[in-house]
């Protein structure tokens, strides 16, 4: 068993202490300086030692919960200041020793020899494979829009059943917790909703999803929408952050269906999304409300992750692609074509449009969009130029 040992802080903190005494010990350390290189450290490394300090931009109890409860593998010396020290609270948060930033030799020396004892010991029972690390590389997609009624659920449904199509695990957060559909779109009647999952599993400290998920034949798997408009209020943006980083063990892509408001929940979703598929149509309220929702986001650092679709275009425009571009500030990543009566059908027999009618336009463009978000020049800001009239993707 290889131990590796590394160190993050976002003071500047100097670890010569911390590193001289691990040479003695025939041991190196590495120190981290992004916050998201500890995320790709510890998924890569089973016997992982991280020493945690942190004081200026990050609460050092918060930064360790989040640590521990992504990576439990992960074996955590916190390292707090020393008006702050508190035992109990660090075991709280999921750390698994404490020094202080006055710590000396002698005592961060003992420290490191018990974490040693403590991963050997481990390893000895490690002859199944125990931990679960989290799945590599999940992404979460936000489908967002400032207004109601313009296409959110039809997207989140059919684009998860393109990503299943396409050998993605796919999991569906329905977030709009009083009037979610998302089940109803595919014809499927939960027995369990999220709501269950927080009264019978988190509260109890039982943070595993799998139970609560309803599957569809196509593979998609949803975290349903309470069964009734009144129990959506036990639901805080906590339990979304603990849901989707107990899915993001076992899914490719979590898909989150929102509404149009921007309550704690949809922001706390905005903020651990990748990206965020904005909706909009070409009509003059909707992409005012559509400016005002990208000033906010913009406000809170989270507009880079915006992608922007087009929905219900039509070739009888008044508002070009251009205009709709340079009102919202953004380029166009894809316009879907108004499929009229033909989508409304979909929805009410509770089969995903790209099932039922998997060649025409709308099926086609939801298909190139799942594989482009996933391609990596998808993402890269050059790139896709216009390849039919309507299939826009530009970023
Ligand atoms: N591209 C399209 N072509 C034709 N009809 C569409 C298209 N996109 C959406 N619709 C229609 O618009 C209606 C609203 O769609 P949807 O329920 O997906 O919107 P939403 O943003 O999720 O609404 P809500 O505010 O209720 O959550 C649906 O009845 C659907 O028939
Ligand atoms: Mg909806």
């Amino acid at each position: 068993m290889s131990i590796k040992w590394y160190f993050y802080s976002d003071t500047n903190s100097r670890v010569d202490e911390i590193e001289l005494i691990l040479q003695k010990r025939s041991q190196s350390l590495t120190s981290i300086q992004k916050l998201d290189d500890i995320y790709v450290k510890l998924e890569q490394t089973p016997h992982a030692i991280l020493f945690l300090k942190a004081n200026t931009v990050y609460n050092v109890y918060d930064l360790c919960q989040e640590v521990s409860a992504l990576y439990p593998h992960a074996y955590i010396i916190l390292i707090a200041p020393d008006n702050n020290e508190n035992v109990k609270k660090a075991m709280h948060v999921g750390a698994s020793n404490l020094l202080t930033f006055s710590s000396h030799e002698e005592e961060i020396t003992e420290v490191i020899i018990q974490a040693q004892k403590f991963m050997s010991l481990r390893a000895k029972q490690e002859n199944t494979p125990v931990l679960q690390l989290t799945k590599k590389n999940t992404k979460v997609i936000s489908i967002s829009s400032s207004k109601g009624g313009i296409g959110r659920t039809m997207l989140t449904v059919n684009l998860a059943t393109a990503l299943a199509k396409q050998g993605k695990k796919v999991a569906i957060i329905d977030a709009n917790l009083q009037f979610g559909e998302v089940a109803l779109l595919f014809d499927i009647k939960p027995k369990l909703t999220i709501y269950d999952w927080v009264k019978e599993g988190y509260d109890r400290g039982l943070f595993s999803t799998e139970k609560y998920m309803s599957k569809h034949s196509t593979g998609v798997s949803i975290l349903a929408a309470p069964q009734r408009p009144e129990f959506f209020e036990a639901i805080t943006e906590q339990h979304i952050e603990t849901a989707v980083n107990e899915l993001k063990k076992y899914y490719d892509v979590i898909l989150i269906d929102h509404t149009s408001t921007l309550s704690e929940i949809h922001l706390k979703s905005l903020v651990l999304s990748d990206e965020i598929l904005l909706i909009t149509t070409n009509d003059i309220p909707v992409l005012r409300s559509n400016r005002l929702f990208l000033d906010t986001l913009q406000s809170l650092q989270l507009s880079g992750k915006v992608k922007l679709v087009l929905n219900r275009d039509s070739r009888k425009k008044a508002i070009s692609d251009k205009k709709v571009e340079e009102i919202l500030q953004i380029p166009l990543y894809a316009s879907l074509p108004d499929q009229g009566q033909q989508v409304a059908a979909s929805i009410n027999e509770g089969i995903p449009f790209l099932l039922k009618n998997s060649r025409v336009v709308l099926s086609k463009v939801i298909f190139q969009m799942a594989q482009k978000l996933f391609s990596e020049t998808g993402n890269r800001l050059e790139g896709y130029k216009k390849q039919k009239s309507w299939l826009a993707f530009s970023k």
